[in-house]
């Protein structure tokens, strides 16, 4: 290929990342695009004190770990498969999360994810869901471990 033809293609392929990025932008406001774009507190942490693995209704998982002290998480990470609104979404739900008790963080909904991001369009809002469903499975996990912990151990036979 000459070298015109390599410029070109790099012309081309930087204009249409560019009407891709407005478009985004466009469709989602400018803080979903920069969670999107720099997600908060990814990936996940060692020896968490709570996990969870959510799919949602389109096929797509989250994954959201933990570390608690005493009632209250002092450090999350999450993942996802999932699209651009659900790296945003579980983005502002890990930071939703933060220093908060497990009882506040237990109460986590999608509207309230919807609302520190300014809104979805109706066809992601589901995404929002899936990092709600996500936080609560992670608290109930918590809670489960934490009866696991307390629970006198009952030897075999008795
Ligand atoms: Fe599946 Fe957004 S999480 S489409």
């Amino acid at each position: 290929m000459t070298k015109n033809r390599v410029d070109d293609l790099d012309t081309f392929a930087q204009e249409l990342q560019s009407e891709i990025l407005r478009e985004a932008h466009a469709r989602y406001g400018d803080l979903v695009i920069d969670h999107w774009m720099r997600p908060r507190n990814w990936g996940s942490l060692d020896e968490p004190d709570a996990s969870a693995q959510v799919t949602g209704s389109c096929g797509d998982t989250m994954w959201i770990t933990l570390r608690v002290h005493g009632a209250t998480i002092v450090a999350c990470r999450f993942t996802t498969d999932g699209c651009a609104a659900a790296i945003a979404c579980g983005s502002v739900a890990t930071e939703l999360l933060l220093g908060k008790s497990l009882q506040a963080a237990a109460r986590t909904t999608t509207t309230q994810i919807l609302e520190a991001l300014g809104g979805l369009p109706d066809s992601d809002r589901h995404c929002a869901r899936l990092a709600a469903q996500t936080v609560q499975a992670a608290i109930r996990d918590h809670a489960a471990r934490s009866l696991r912990r307390t629970s006198p151990r009952r030897s075999p036979g008795s």
